[in-house]
Formats: structure tokens, C-alpha cells, sequence
């Protein structure tokens, strides 16, 4: 069954936490959902099938430049091709901002994230020692131009 991809508004805020904390051992909260959905400088899109949120991705948006702080598939999604398609729609939106580069940071250990970055071409330009809390870790910063 295909997927469909919307921006989020405000009633999809509790589906999507529900997934973040499913997900995210530091999972972010409603309110950080419902400000990036209701600025004119981030984004929120789904992906739903059969009306259920299958996954999401948020967006801030500093033309020419982007950052991706967060992307979660639904558990019983994965694997299926679904982030690489949500992303891909992302880009073709992105592109209609005036966005040319992203950014973004990842566990160094959350091995499924940095194939689905890498796999779509995200390039490794750092790291950023102590990033992460819960557990500590080092974050891997990636960029990639569309
Ligand atoms: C990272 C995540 C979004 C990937 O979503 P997904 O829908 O399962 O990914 P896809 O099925 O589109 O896979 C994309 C690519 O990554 C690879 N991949 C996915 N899961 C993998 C895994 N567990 N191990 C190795 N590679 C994996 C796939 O082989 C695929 O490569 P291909 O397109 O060349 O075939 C999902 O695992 C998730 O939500 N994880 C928890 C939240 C998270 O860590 N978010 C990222 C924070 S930076």
C-alpha cells in the first residue's frame, strides 16, 4: 500500500509525539511539534497510509540552508523504503524553499539513520564530541546539496 505525504497541522501533534517517544531515548515534546508547525521558518511532513501516521519529518528553514533536527518512521513501518521516500519528498519541497543545502547530526551509533543518510548521498563533515545525553555519545554532522 503507497504512502501519502502531507504537511502536518495542529491535530496530528499527538500522533506524532506518540511515535517521537516510542522511538527517541531524548524525545521531543508536543510543544516543540506545534512551534515548528505553526512557524513560517520550519516544517512538518507526514506520511500517512490509510489515515494513520506512518512517519514524519521536521525541517527549519534558513535559505539557501536547511537543518533536519528530526525524523522518525513508526516502528512497524521500517524498513520498507518509507524514509527514503518521505526524504525525497522533503527534497523536492525544500527545493521549491530555495533550499540548495541540509544538515543534520546523528548518533554515531544508530547505524539504520546513517544508511538511509547516506544512501540518499548526506556526506560526513565532522563530528561534534559529547552531542548527545541519554545515553552520552558523539554526534556525526552530515550535509548534503540538493
Ligand atoms: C532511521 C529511520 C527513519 C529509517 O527509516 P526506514 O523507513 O526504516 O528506512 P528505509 O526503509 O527507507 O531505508 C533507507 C535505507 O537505509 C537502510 N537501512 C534502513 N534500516 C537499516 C538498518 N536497520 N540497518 C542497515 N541499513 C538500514 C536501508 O537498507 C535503505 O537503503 P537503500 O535505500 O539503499 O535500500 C528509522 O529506522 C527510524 O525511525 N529510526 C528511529 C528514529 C531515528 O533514529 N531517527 C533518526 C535520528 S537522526
Amino acid at each position: 500500500m503507497a504512502f501519502d505525504f502531507r504537511y502536518a497541522t495542529i491535530d496530528d501533534i499527538e500522533s506524532i509525539a506518540a511515535i517521537e517517544l516510542a522511538s527517541m531515548s531524548n524525545p521531543w515534546k508536543a510543544d516543540a511539534y506545534q512551534e515548528a508547525v505553526g512557524s513560517d521558518h520550519a516544517f512538518v511532513m507526514v506520511a500517512e497510509q490509510g489515515g494513520k501516521i506512518a512517519g514524519f519529518a521536521v525541517f527549519y528553514l534558513t535559505p539557501p540552508e536547511s537543518e533536519l533536527p528530526d525524523i522518525v518512521v513508526s516502528q512497524e513501518y521500517r524498513g520498507q523504503g518509507l524514509g527514503r521516500m518521505l526524504l525525497t519528498h522533503c527534497f523536492e519541497e525544500l527545493r521549491a524553499k530555495s533550499i540548495e543545502t541540509i544538515f543534520l547530526e546523528v548518533r554515531v551509533s544508530n547505524a539504520p539513520a546513517r544508511a538511509l543518510y547516506e544512501h540518499l548521498g548526506f556526506e560526513s563533515i565532522g563530528t561534534r564530541k559529547y552531542f548527545y545525553s541519554n545515553p552520552t555519545e558523539d554526534a556525526l554532522c552530515m550535509r548534503i546539496d540538493i
